[in-house]
């Protein structure tokens, strides 16, 4: 870390650099992931892996046994009285509050307290030596219920009138009604949409340990340590203050970590302080699987009206979802809804309501795209109609609905929340991926092959993506970040983020070693961790880098002007002759390596460490009016995918996709193409494999990767081709010009979806839109397959 810089990259005085020096590992440079050998020899060391303190203790959680009622007795002796256990649990030992609400609704306890609201509700929790004492005692409860009907679904929620979880939204530009009746064609549809597990390789897991006074000290496997260290304040009573919580790392949150660690983070520490020691809580997969919120399915019901040439003239959609027994994030996931019901169309009259049903499930909370690909998926879904009703292509129909550019004259950019769309890149990113894929071509091939193929068939389709960057909660869209150069010219480097594998601490680390000019290594990353940096926002909304990014190179920036200020003073010339190069500083005519000029700075009493802020500017979101400007920017992709279905089983692949996504100017080509690629397969398996079952008493059966399809090596496509958009820069100022990557590539899967749509609607010759929900299982495709044969028949 503190040797000086390569005495090649000191030129003499005046001389010039054949070619301007780079640092290592600085922006726009694709430098690996900071963990990624860590990662892959197994010395990445995650919650789990962390000595624990002498007497250390383990929890484990009881499950409800019915989905809906109220408990009428509790007999937990046999609990008690297993070998190794220490105590129990149950709601009245919360020392101060039972409630982990994340919204200020109060429905959300941390153990059930009379009321049982889904099956597998953690009714107490088991105290033991060893975890395995915990688990095993965990099943000898007596507990009985009267029990009460309950909904599952959607149908059953509205049949059963449950309400809703939370305040639903509308979205309303022009006049739909008017507008559906005065379109020459109509469409009305129902589309399902399934949830998703996350699936992350690491589960839930939080480690509490006690300290003296109130203090607390938590390390849990979070996307929102802010968030961890609240609650598990509000439930012991203590103030903030006294609560600190750390995250190194995660094995993946995918949005499962934002609220849903809170749970565990609460037990573990209201345990810790109970009985004084370290204690740790590590549901195993099934109960991890059992207790914590998934994706939000939806049903959702549209009407569309259009011309004949099939340009969009209204849409009125009800976007109905299964939220589960309390609100968590379920009002801002239904709004993002929403907000990407419209992908990349213009509907010049509109109206989107959303309905976030109560259900007797676990409550469902953030998945990637937080919604929005529920939303878009729709969108899709209606370009498939419109273009089936009408004979053509359906990548004809999409780009007659693509949204206008900034200067619209007929003002075809104004979004569905009257939001003006300012940047729009979704036409060239098209045809771009058009040619490179050889759609065309391709398609007529396909159309050619399925003619001639009685059981194999084909399809081909082209998705664009648009998806709005920053937190439609306005206020979550800030972050901090503290940094401190050593006289050895080695730099600490600590933000608000949390690194889930996504490549966050790697990228606002290149930020800083190119504010500063000095090499990757110089730059030490550190745990997240809510001492250091306070009031963070969870990492989430893909807007970590954004964010985070931009917090650190203010920090820097701080430190490198004093720099600066030093060096002009010290060596008596102007702050314009005082200039950061690969590590070294030219300070008048002559090259100073990084860290000697630190060490110079700290002799001279010269403050190195900085506390940096930032905060998203120009945006406002008036949910009541429906109108703002939620979205900084948007992020555009666009994805081809061609599929094989075999129409006797249902059985399918994806034989190649080309994926074209847009991070402005990245920060990190590998990391992002990383992010892009997996985000994907992602979607493909939400799209496709990934079922969830709740069978009649309402318990979920697909609670382990042996019933729960995610995709595997093999389902990856076979052809699997990805691009970033070389040429796309953020038009907004964005952290050096770079574009959100976490969740937008996401969507690219809708093109799966259609192609298998387009494979199915081959056996009736394409005169229909098959009626297909998603997930598209091979039972599903089979039943698509058979429905249009004997409609044909
Ligand atoms: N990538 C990996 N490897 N693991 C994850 O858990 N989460 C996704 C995405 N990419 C995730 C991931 C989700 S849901 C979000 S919101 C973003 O990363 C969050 O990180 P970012 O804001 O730093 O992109
Ligand atoms: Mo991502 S769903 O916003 O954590």
């Amino acid at each position: 870390m503190n040797e000086h810089v390569s005495p090649d990259l000191i030129v003499e005085p005046g001389g010039a650099d054949t070619k301007p020096a780079t640092v290592k590992g600085g922006v726009h440079t694709p430098t690996n992931h900071d963990s990624a050998h860590k990662h892959v020899t197994g010395r990445a060391i995650y919650a789990d892996d962390m000595a624990l303190p002498e007497g250390a203790l383990h929890a484990y959680l009881g499950l409800s046994t019915v989905a809906s009622g109220t408990i009428t007795s509790v007999d937990l002796s046999a609990v008690r009285a297993a070998p190794g256990v220490v105590g129990v649990l149950t709601a009245r030992d919360m020392p101060a509050s039972n409630d982990i609400s994340p919204t200020h609704l109060h429905d959300e306890p941390v153990l059930a307290d009379g009321e049982i609201h889904f099956h597998g509700q953690p009714v107490f929790a088991v105290i033991a030596t060893s975890r395995d004492a915990a688990r095993r005692a965990a099943t000898k409860a007596n507990i009985s219920y009267a029990e009460a009907p309950f909904a599952r679904t959607v149908d059953e929620a509205r049949e059963q009138g449950l309400g809703l979880v939370t305040k639903p939204l509308t979205l309303e530009r022009g006049n739909a009604q008017a507008g559906l009746a005065a379109a020459p064609r109509r469409i009305k549809g129902r589309y399902t949409i399934g949830g998703q597990d996350h699936l992350y390789l690491e589960g839930h897991i939080a480690v509490a340990i006690p300290g003296e006074d109130d203090d607390m000290t938590v390390t849990s496997s979070t996307q929102h340590p802010s968030e961890v260290q609240h609650m598990v304040a509000h439930v012991l009573g203590v103030p903030s203050a006294a609560v600190t919580v750390n995250v190194r790392r995660m094995g993946g949150g995918f949005g499962g970590k934002e609220t849903q660690s809170n749970q565990f983070a609460a037990i573990a520490a209201v345990a810790a302080r109970k009985f004084g020691v370290a204690v740790k809580i590590r549901p195993d997969r099934d109960d991890d699987m059992i207790t914590t919120g998934k994706r939000h399915d939806f049903v959702v019901d549209y009407d569309v009206g259009f011309d004949e040439t099939g340009r969009i003239e209204a849409v009125d959609a009800t976007f109905a979802a299964r939220c589960g027994f309390s609100a968590d994030l379920s009002g801002p996931v239904t709004d993002r809804a929403l907000f990407h019901a419209d992908n990349t169309y213009y509907y010049p009259h509109v109206r989107l309501q959303s309905e976030p049903l109560k259900t007797n499930t676990v409550s469902n909370t953030a998945f990637r795209g937080f919604g929005g690909p529920q939303g878009l998926v729709v969108a899709e879904r209606i370009i498939e109609e419109i273009a089936y009703a009408l004979g053509e292509d359906p990548l004809t129909i999409r780009k007659r609905n693509f949204y206008g550019p900034k200067d619209d004259p007929e003002g075809r950019n104004i979004t569905p929340y009257h939001q003006t769309v300012t940047d729009n890149i979704i036409e060239r990113i098209v045809a771009e991926l058009e040619q490179s894929s050889d759609y065309h071509a391709r398609r007529d091939a396909i159309l050619a092959f399925n003619a001639r193929s009685p059981i194999i068939r084909k399809g081909i389709a082209l998705t664009p993506v648009k998806f709005g960057i920053s937190f439609t909660a306005t206020w979550y869209n800030q972050a901090g970040a503290l940094v401190h150069v050593y006289r050895d010219g080695s730099v600490h480097l600590n933000h608000g983020g949390t690194e889930m594998g996504q490549g966050l601490n790697t990228k606002v680390a290149q930020v800083v070693a190119e504010t500063f000019q000095i090499d990757i290594d110089r730059v030490k990353i550190t745990a997240t961790t809510t001492d250091k940096v306070p009031n963070t926002s969870a990492t989430a909304a893909s807007s970590g880098s954004d964010l985070n990014g931009m917090a650190a190179d203010n920090a820097a920036n701080q430190i490198k002007d004093r720099l600066i200020d030093f060096a002009a003073e010290h060596y008596q010339v102007s702050r314009e002759q005082v200039v950061f190069e690969p590590n070294v500083v030219r300070v008048g005519n002559q090259r100073i390596p990084f860290p000697d000029l630190v060490d110079q700075a700290y002799l001279k009493r010269i403050h190195l460490s900085a506390a940096g802020f930032y905060k998203t500017p120009d945006i406002h979101w008036d949910r009541d009016k429906g109108t703002g400007r939620p979205f900084y920017y948007f992020a555009y992709g666009a994805a081809v995918s061609e599929v094989s279905i075999d129409t006797l089983t249902g059985e399918y692949h994806v034989d190649r996709t080309d994926l074209l996504h847009d991070v402005g100017k990245s920060l990190n080509p590998a990391i992002d193409t990383g992010q892009v690629e997996g985000a994907f397969i992602q979607g493909l398996g939400w799209l496709t494999t990934e079922e969830l079952w709740w069978d009649d008493k309402g318990r979920l059966r697909t609670h382990a990767p042996s019933t729960y399809k995610i995709p595997l090596a093999s389902d990856r496509p076979a052809i699997f081709n990805t691009e970033l958009v070389a040429w796309s820069v953020n038009q907004e100022r964005t952290i050096r010009r770079s574009k959100a990557v976490g969740e937008p590539p996401f969507m690219l899967a809708a093109s799966v979806v259609e192609a298998l749509s387009m494979a199915v609607a081959s056996v009736a010759n394409y005169s229909v839109c098959p009626r297909l929900d998603t997930p598209c299982t091979p039972e599903r495709i089979l039943m698509a397959v058979e429905r249009l044969k004997s409609d044909a028949a």
